[in-house]
């Protein structure tokens, strides 16, 4: 197969799983990356695969790739994702998520490529009223980062109906885990997801883990989230690429674990697996947490026949844990 895929975001942490997914089904890749947040040693020692230091929002940049590959389709991860962040300074979200994207989309217009695969997010749904979260289910972000991926979601149904640019959006739950084999992992600079928090701390690289908030109405009063194995989502990456590849019309699809797993069940799970004691604080709320976010993943299993391979949370935690003592340890 001489396929060019153009990963965007391909040095970071679900971008750099795609590429080994794409990789081991024979694709040539290029990555295109602004290494704000990507690592450039995780591409040359371990993804091996060319990488293009530049910015999404840099439409020459952008035309002379199309021109100087045979590009057929993009995958694009890159985009800034702290909620809080988002809260704060808005602007650079719209304008790295929105105004990035829709220059990419340009691009790929002009140079005659029309297939995009897009990472949304189960934060365009804002706080749920049916679990588990269907596609249909009605999308009220309540913070600009979830805003800026549903305004993509908007130009690529804008963009298919006027130019018959085909996409798959993936809106994914809670990237969790690591390669099995060990050979990339989350590495995230402020680090605010829940599993690398915990693994830190129980590295000794943090002091305690807080809980935000042991009163909701969940099982153990703490949140529940719906955590997916980066290898999986990568794995549903290249099976919707290759739906668009055979003539697939635009699909949106959720990727979850379809079980919710709350916070304390999490930390418990990560002391059994790592084996080790680490401290545990108690904190507020946060606000803007719903209690639970659990999505249905069935439309990607029937259409795309998508099957998970590790979707126990001991799995999960294990890559995970072998990933952060070889990174961080
Ligand atoms: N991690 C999750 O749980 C999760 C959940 C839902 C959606 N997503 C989405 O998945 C995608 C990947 O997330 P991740 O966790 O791998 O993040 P990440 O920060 O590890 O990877 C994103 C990469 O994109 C690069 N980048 C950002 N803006 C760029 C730009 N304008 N031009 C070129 N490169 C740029 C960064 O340097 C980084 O390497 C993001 O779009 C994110 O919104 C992630």
């Amino acid at each position: 197969m001489s396929s060019t895929i153009l990963v965007t975001g391909g040095a970071g942490y679900i971008g750099s799983h795609a590429v080994l997914s794409l990789k081991e089904k024979g694709y040539q890749v290029v990555i295109l990356d602004n290494l704000v947040y990507g690592h450039r040693d995780l591409v040359e020692k371990q993804l091996k695969v060319e990488l293009v230091v530049g910015d999404t929002c840099d439409a020459s940049l952008l035309e002379q790739l199309f021109q100087t590959r045979d590009i057929s389709a993009v995958m694009h991860f890159a985009a800034y994702a702290y909620v809080g962040e988002s809260v704060e300074n808005p602007a650079k979200y719209y304008h790295n998520n929105v105004v990035g994207t829709l220059t990419l989309l340009e691009a790929m217009q002009k140079a005659g490529v029309n297939k995009f695969v897009f990472s949304s997010t189960c934060a365009t749904y804002g706080v749920p009223e049916i679990i588990p979260i269907p596609e249909t289910h009605p999308q009220n972000p309540i913070n600009p980062y979830g805003a800026s991926k549903l305004m993509v979601e908007r130009i690529l149904k804008d963009f298919d109906t006027a130019y018959n640019l085909k996409s798959v959006i993936f809106r994914y739950f809670n990237a969790a885990g690591a390669d099995p084999e060990g050979r990339t992992g989350e590495d995230h600079n402020p680090e605010t997801h829940l599993i690398p928090l915990i693994l830190l701390t129980a590295l000794g690289k943090r002091k305690a883990i807080k809980i935000f908030g042991r009163d909701y109405p969940t099982r153990d009063g703490t949140c529940i989230r719906d955590y997916i194995h980066v290898t999986d989502l990568a794995q549903a990456h290249v099976l919707g690429l290759e739906y668009l590849l055979q003539g697939g019309n635009s699909e949106i699809f959720n990727l979850g674990n379809g079980n919710g797993f709350t916070v304390q069940e999490m930390i418990a799970t990560a002391k059994a697996v790592t084996g080790k004691e680490f401290a545990v604080e108690d904190a507020q709320r946060r606000p803007g947490d719903p209690p639970t976010l659990i999505g249905s993943s069935d439309k990607a299993k029937q259409i795309l026949g998508w099957t998970p391979q590790y979707d126990e949370l001991n799995q999960i935690l294990s890559h995970a844990w072998q990933w952060h003592q070889k990174r961080h340890g």
